[in-house]
């Protein structure tokens, strides 16, 4: 059976971009196709500045929005990923396969560092080493598929790039695993700026649809997206992102497509109206179940206990194979209780 893994950083709020190009396949589609594993990755929460508090919070959060999402842990596997040691013992194993130019070509790195640059703060070395507890978490499970958006695209490249470069030095081991993007709105992009795309540490709310958004917060943000001066609305990303951007999620969220939605409206206002109402819908049943789950804490704490405990089965001989590849020696075993007598 297929396998597949992806993962959601704990930074901040879960947006529609989140929900839209990585989450609703996970629920709608991955879980019942194949063996899936879900992980809230808290040690990638580490790597900017951070709270402690903040990070327990938005840890607990985030599994349970998964939750709300509709991923069921009947069949498949929710989990953080502090709670399986597996991912950081293969880290470690993989930074000594991987090289600093690699890491340094990263986008998201490069764009990371240079805002925290800019806030006059320091880059932690995690911020570097950060694509390879990526690729950890995902070969750590032997993983086929890596549903996420496109911005990680390039994380999933180097991921491959890793795991063949093990496999030829120290024998077969990992499984190479593939990217798989969703149809549309693979790359939400912010409502205020269309240039950039829909983030969860944006500093600021007002271009972002946070998952726990009231309808009237949702609307408002919506009808207020910038647009161009254009009248005509055609799905044109480059020359229109702003409305390329309202059609995607349209689409996305009714299941329509982006270009022949754009021939249905003939004024920019009524596609914000559209649009703001669909993903009102969208998010409806989600936040009802955000609700009923918050009210029962124990229950997602369960969820990530056991959550925990499959993963670690599988990570753990994945992993004991790897470091036997690459050269490190079993652990003596204890004696057996006769010899030592
Ligand atoms: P992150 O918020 O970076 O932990 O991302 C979790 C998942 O959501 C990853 O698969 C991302 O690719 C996806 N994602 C995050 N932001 C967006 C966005 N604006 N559009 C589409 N996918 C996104
Ligand atoms: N880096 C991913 C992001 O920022 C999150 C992530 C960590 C991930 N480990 C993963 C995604 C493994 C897929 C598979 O979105």
């Amino acid at each position: 059976m297929t396998r597949v893994f992806s993962g959601i950083q704990p930074t901040g709020h879960l947006t529609l971009g989140n929900y839209l190009g990585a989450m609703r396949r996970w629920a709608e589609v991955d879980q019942h196709r194949a063996d899936s594993l879900f992980c809230v990755v808290d040690l990638h929460a580490l790597t900017v500045e951070h709270d402690p508090a903040r990070v327990r919070r938005l840890s607990r959060q985030t599994a349970t929005l998964l939750l709300a999402a509709g991923l069921d842990p009947d069949v498949c596997t929710v989990f953080l990923q502090s709670h399986v040691d597996e991912h950081s013992r293969l880290s470690y194993l993989l930074e000594c396969v991987a090289t600093d130019g690699e890491m340094r070509r990263m986008i998201q790195y490069k764009e990371k560092a240079a805002k925290e640059r800019e806030r006059g703060g320091s880059v932690r070395l995690s911020l570097l080493t950060y694509p390879v507890l990526m690729a950890a978490d995902i070969l750590a499970y032997g993983a086929d598929e890596v549903p996420v958006g496109e911005d990680q695209a390039q994380h999933v490249e180097l991921t491959r790039d890793l795991a063949v470069r093990f496999n030829q030095r120290y024998g077969h081991t990992f499984v190479v695993p593939r990217t798989t993007l969703p149809q549309v709105a693979a790359r939400v992009m912010n409502l205020q700026d269309p240039t950039r795309k829909m983030g969860k540490s944006e500093d600021s709310g007002a271009g972002v649809v946070y998952l726990l958004d009231e309808p009237d917060t949702v609307r408002k943000k919506v009808m207020r997206a910038v647009t161009d001066s254009g009248r005509e609305v055609a799905y044109d990303r480059e020359g229109r992102p702003g409305v390329a951007n309202l059609l995607d999620v349209l689409a996305a969220c009714t299941g329509g497509n982006p270009e022949s939605l754009a021939d249905v409206y003939d004024s920019y206002g009524s596609l914000k109206k559209d649009t703001a109402e669909a993903v009102v819908e969208v998010l409806r049943p989600l936040q009802a179940r955000h609700r009923e789950l918050c009210a029962d804490p124990a229950y997602v704490e369960g969820v990530l206990r056991d959550g925990a405990e499959k993963a670690r089965a599988l990570a753990r001989p994945m992993v004991d194979t790897a470091y036997r590849a690459i050269g490190l020696l079993p652990p003596v075993p204890e004696p057996a209780l006769s010899a030592a007598r």
